[in-house]
């Protein structure tokens, strides 16, 4: 109904035709604030949540609510959310231990219903910014060899392929190994 409203009324061909054109107006850009902060044990059932909405168990390789919870805990790693009016919206998991040059995204993730807004670039880019902040000189990941708009996102955001994976997804899918270098 809203669009009916905002409609503007085009009147077409010579003179007073009285035939309209209706052409519908997109809603107007609302302004979206995301923080992205280190999720919490308090963020266990959100997190898992996230991963069974996006992640299909038989095309990835996916992490259980258990695994989340020893992640959070134990986990040799850090996970960030980003956050919109105090909903969890996106995630990632970085494996970094203290010894190695290159961090590892794993599992990064945005709500179906939040896509296409920058989320997912904001999330590598934080991260990229706390592993640079731990001396680490790039970042390390994996993807569905199957999958190009990941790859482009992925390229537009600096990495690169660094080699493939047969058969490495529970699917047997190909996976394809990325880096990215940090400019120091
Ligand atoms: C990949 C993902 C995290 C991107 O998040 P996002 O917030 O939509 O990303 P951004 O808004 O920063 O960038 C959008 C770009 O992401 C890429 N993209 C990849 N998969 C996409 C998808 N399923 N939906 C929307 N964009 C996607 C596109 O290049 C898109 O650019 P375009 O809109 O010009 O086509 C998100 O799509 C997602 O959770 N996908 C499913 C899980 C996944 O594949 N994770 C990566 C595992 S290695």
């Amino acid at each position: 109904m809203a669009e009916r409203l905002n409609a503007p009324v085009l009147k077409t061909g010579m003179g007073a035709s009285p035939s309209r054109v209706r052409i519908p107006v997109p809603p107007p850009f609302i302004f979206m604030n995301i923080d992205i902060v280190e999720a919490t044990l308090s963020d266990l059932n959100a997190l898992s949540s996230l991963e069974e909405q996006v992640f299909d168990h038989l095309r990835y390789h996916t992490i259980s609510k258990k695994q989340y919870r020893y992640l959070l805990t134990k986990g040799k790693c850090h996970i960030y959310k980003a956050v919109s009016d105090g909903e969890l919206v996106g995630s990632v998991v970085v494996f970094h231990r203290k010894s190695s040059a290159f961090a590892r995204l794993y599992s990064l993730a945005v709500d179906s219903a939040y896509r296409g807004q920058s989320i997912g670039r904001k999330l590598v880019e934080h991260v990229a910014d706390m592993m640079r902040q731990k001396g680490c000189k790039g970042l390390l990941c994996e993807m569905r060899a199957d999958d190009n708009r990941l790859l482009d996102f992925y390229q537009n955001l600096g990495f690169k392929i660094t080699g493939k994976l047969p058969n490495y997804y529970a699917d047997g899918a190909q996976g394809l190994k990325l880096k990215t270098l940090f400019n120091v």
